[in-house]
C-alpha cells in the first residue's frame, strides 16, 4: 500500500515499517507482510494519512546504458535517474536490458503493470535489430516461425526485413513474450549477435518522436488503447508494503 501510495519502493516500504513509521488503526505494525483492507483500514505514515494516488501512466525512451532498477549496488545509471521529477514512485511495466534502448511504460498501478507484462495477455512488443552480420531469408524465417531456447520454443513473431548494408542486416521482430533477453537469444541461436536493439512500440503505442533519455505522460486514450480499465476487479486487501 505504501508503494501503490506513491511514497517509495517496496524496498523502501519494509524498511519504514520494521523502522515503526508505519501504523494500521493506531497501531505500528512492524510486520511488512502484514494485509490491509484499503477501504477501512486507517494507515498512518508517521502520523499522517495514507492515501492512494491517482494512477499515472509514462512513456520513458530509455538509452543504452542505463539499468532498469531502483538502485544499482555498483551505483550505475538507472533509469530513475531519469524520472527525478516525476514526483511519484512509478514502476517499470517489464525490463530492458542495460544495451537496449527505447519505449518503457512506467506506472504507479501495479495491476496494470501485471497484466501488461503477463504472457497471456499476448501484448506485442516490437523491437528494430541490427545483427552483427547479413542475415539469410530462412534464418529471418527461423526467428518468424519461432526456435527452441533454453527455456522453451518461442511463439511465431512478426520479422520484416528492413535493410542491408555491405556487412549488417536490420530487421523489426514483433513477439508476443517477453522472456529475458528473449530477441538477443533468438538471434544467438541463429549463430549471430545482436549489435543494436531499440524497442519501438508496445502494443498500439508507439515511441514516435520522444527523444532519447526524455519521458511523458501517456494521454488518458492511449493508455486506455492499452488494456481495460483499472478497477475491473481490484482487490480491497492488500499488503501493507
Ligand atoms: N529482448 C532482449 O533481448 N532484450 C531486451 O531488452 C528486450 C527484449
Amino acid at each position: 500500500m505504501i508503494s501503490k501510495a506513491g511514497l517509495g519502493s517496496r524496498t523502501e516500504a519494509r524498511s519504514w515499517i520494521g523502522a515503526g513509521r508505519v501504523s494500521v488503526n493506531r497501531r505500528v505494525i512492524q510486520d511488512p507482510d502484514h494485509w490491509v483492507d484499503m477501504e477501512r483500514d486507517k494507515v498512518l505514515f508517521d502520523g499522517k494519512p495514507l492515501v492512494k494516488k491517482e494512477p499515472i501512466y509514462l512513456m520513458l525512451y530509455k538509452p543504452k546504458g542505463y539499468l532498469t532498477t531502483y538502485k544499482d549496488p555498483e551505483n550505475r545509471p538507472t533509469v530513475y535517474d531519469l524520472l527525478r521529477d516525476v514526483g511519484t514512485f512509478v514502476v517499470p511495466v517489464g525490463r530492458l536490458d542495460l544495451d537496449t534502448s527505447g519505449l518503457l511504460l512506467l506506472t504507479n498501478d501495479t495491476q496494470f503493470a501485471e497484466r501488461i507484462m503477463n504472457p497471456e495477455f499476448h501484448v506485442a512488443k516490437r523491437y528494430l535489430v541490427k545483427a552483427n552480420r547479413l542475415l539469410t531469408d530462412d534464418e529471418l524465417g527461423r526467428l518468424r516461425d519461432g526456435l527452441e531456447l533454453d527455456d522453451g520454443p518461442t511463439r511465431p513473431a512478426t520479422v520484416k526485413r528492413i535493410r542491408d548494408s555491405e556487412k549488417y542486416t536490420h530487421f523489426e521482430i514483433t513477439i508476443t513474450e517477453g522472456r529475458n533477453r528473449q530477441v538477443r537469444r533468438m538471434v544467438e541461436a541463429l549463430g549471430a549477435t545482436v549489435l543494436k536493439l531499440v524497442r519501438v512500440a508496445i502494443g498500439p503505442l508507439g515511441i514516435g518522436g520522444l527523444e532519447v533519455g526524455k519521458w511523458r505522460y501517456l494521454e488518458p486514450a492511449e493508455r486506455d488503447r492499452l488494456g481495460p480499465q483499472r478497477n475491473l476487479a481490484r482487490k480491497a486487501s492488500t499488503r501493507l508494503t
